[in-house]
């Protein structure tokens, strides 16, 4: 996780066909002139073909002109094996096709970008800088949002409307490999993401899946993530979305937020429906994260206004997950119970439902006991409902025991099909991240 600025910016990285074995690291840009970039583009009657340069000479004027002269009701062909981009590919396409290896930030409406080939985000490289920068104060953050350091999307998709993504691959992402921004009616199905680092010493670090921010009518589906982060995240603005038949290995869960960090401003989450996940050791599985209130009208953590309403979680396996369930409304101030309870949040959380839940806690999660799910929030959180529920706390064998919930000004337990323990924030530690080294 990390939070989300206003001013992230997209930007291209690399973009490889499916018969692309390299791995390369990305060269510097060194200028492919103009002359260069038009003559790899081929024009035929209702399309255009770019024909890659090789050698790690940048492809992306030659993409910027296709997308240009050939941005509505046609195909443009990438057949590879291997375009280099070096910088953001921002275009509006109109009723496009994109054949074959994805383009890295587009908007428009009625495109779709199709293939089996896929991106190659040359992750490797930024996870290493990011390691040293980020002890100068560097985030790393997407786009410009960070002065010193700031790591590419590698597929963004920006205010458009009536896009499909479909069957290509995200891999080696350097930031979240994908962020769908002011758009509506998108889809992304058959999309497989996998970023892991090969350094011990230089995680990939905030590799989530997908982010969604201001948009509406999403759906992702058939898509497997494997990574270090977040699946999915919404953040501030997403609507009417489901998420359906996905594989994340190694993740951060299917998170809605974090919502309420600015004062005065209102996040609402709402109309999402996830289902028929197999969520394997992740450390969160179903969560969702709101900053408390604030008595402070400049407040950045917390004070914000708005609603989470009508998610739901349905058959969701969570195996080797440190918290399969957990909703916080005190994020962020895990140490500060007396903050806790004195500064409830802002933001209404209500219509938040839990079926049919199967797997086991990894036991990494000490706070309670034999915790799998917390569900505590610092304002009240109305119609909470969790039905079928079968969560263990340990992993098979020996040592394996029923799991245990707790629960902070939930005002439905009885809809709730566990027992679940009423704990005030000053009883235990709201848990936002106190995992003491646990076995995952
Ligand atoms: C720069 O471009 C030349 C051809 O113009 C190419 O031979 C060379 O490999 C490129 N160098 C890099 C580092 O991309
Ligand atoms: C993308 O293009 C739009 C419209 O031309 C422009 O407003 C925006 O600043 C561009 N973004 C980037 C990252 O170049
Ligand atoms: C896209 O296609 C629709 C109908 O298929 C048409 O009405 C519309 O004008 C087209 N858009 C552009 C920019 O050509
Ligand atoms: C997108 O497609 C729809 C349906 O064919 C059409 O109504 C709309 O005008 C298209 N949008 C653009 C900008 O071409
Ligand atoms: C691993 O990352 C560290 C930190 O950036 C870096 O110093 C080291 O060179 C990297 N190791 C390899 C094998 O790339
Ligand atoms: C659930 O998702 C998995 C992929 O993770 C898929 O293989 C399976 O067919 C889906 N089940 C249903 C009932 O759609
Ligand atoms: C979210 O939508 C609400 C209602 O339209 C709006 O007031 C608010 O400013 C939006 N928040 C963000 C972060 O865009
Ligand atoms: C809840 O959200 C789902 C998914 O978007 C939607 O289909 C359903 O109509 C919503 N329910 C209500 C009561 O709004
Ligand atoms: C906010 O409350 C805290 C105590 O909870 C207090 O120390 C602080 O002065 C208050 N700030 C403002 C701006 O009122
Ligand atoms: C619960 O999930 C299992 C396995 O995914 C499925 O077979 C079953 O139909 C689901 N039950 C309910 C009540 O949804
Ligand atoms: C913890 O919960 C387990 C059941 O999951 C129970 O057997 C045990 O007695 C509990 N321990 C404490 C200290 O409450
Ligand atoms: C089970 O618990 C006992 C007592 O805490 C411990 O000694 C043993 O190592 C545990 N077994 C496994 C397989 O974790």
């Amino acid at each position: 996780m990390l939070g989300f600025s206003q001013s992230v910016v997209a930007a291209a990285t690399l973009l490889l066909a499916k018969s692309s074995l390299a791995h390369p690291t990305p060269s510097r840009y060194n200028g492919t002139s103009q002359a260069q970039a038009e003559a790899q583009v081929e024009y035929w009657n209702g399309g255009c073909t770019v024909h890659p340069l090789g050698g790690a000479q940048d492809d992306g004027p030659a993409l910027l002109i296709a997308f240009e002269k050939c941005r509505s009701n046609s195909i443009i062909n990438l057949p590879g094996p291997l375009y280099t981009v070096e910088k953001v590919l921002n275009s509006t396409l109109f009723n496009t096709t994109i054949n074959l290896d994805g383009i890295i930030q587009y908007t428009g409406e009625n495109v779709t970008l199709q293939g089996d080939g896929g991106i190659d985000g040359s992750g490797q490289v930024w996870w290493n800088a990011y390691a040293t920068l980020k002890t100068q104060g560097g985030s790393g953050v997407a786009g410009g949002s960070s002065r010193i350091f700031a790591r590419p999307i590698p597929l963004a998709v920006a205010r458009g409307k009536h896009i499909t993504v479909d069957g290509i691959s995200i891999t080696n992402s350097p930031f979240w490999h994908s962020i769908i921004f002011e758009s509506s009616y998108v889809t992304f199905k058959n999309i497989y993401m996998k970023s892991l680092s090969s350094n011990e010493s230089a995680q990939a670090a905030n590799t989530d899946g997908w982010d969604t921010y201001r948009s509406d009518h999403i759906v992702i589906r058939d898509s497997v993530v494997i990574n270090g982060d977040d699946c999915v995240s919404f953040k501030p603005n997403t609507t009417f979305t489901e998420v359906t038949n996905m594989y994340c290995d190694g993740s951060h869960g299917i998170s809605v937020g974090s919502l309420g960090q600015y004062y005065g401003v209102s996040d609402i989450v709402s109309d999402i429906y996830i289902k028929n996940i197999t969520m394997l050791n992740a450390e969160h599985g179903a969560r969702i994260k709101v900053f408390p209130g604030h008595n402070d009208t400049s407040s950045v953590s917390g004070g914000g206004t708005g609603y989470v309403r009508n998610i739901t979680w349905e058959d969701f396996d969570c195996e080797n997950c440190d918290k399969p369930i957990f909703v916080t409304g005190c994020y962020n101030y895990d140490s500060n119970t007396q903050w806790c309870q004195d500064h409830p949040s802002t933001l209404d959380i209500s219509d938040i439902n839990f079926i049919n839940f199967t797997g086991y806690a990894s036991g990494a999660y000490k706070v309670g006991n034999h915790t799998v799910g917390s569900i505590r929030c610092s304002g009240e959180c109305e119609d909470v409902t969790a039905k079928n529920i079968d969560l263990k706390w340990g992993p098979p064998g020996v040592n394996q025991t029923a799991g245990n919930y707790i629960c902070t000004n939930v005002a439905t337990l009885d809809q709730l099909d566990f027992p679940c323990q009423e704990v005030s924030y000053s009883q235990v530690d709201n848990g936002g991240s106190n995992l003491n080294g646990g076995k995952r």
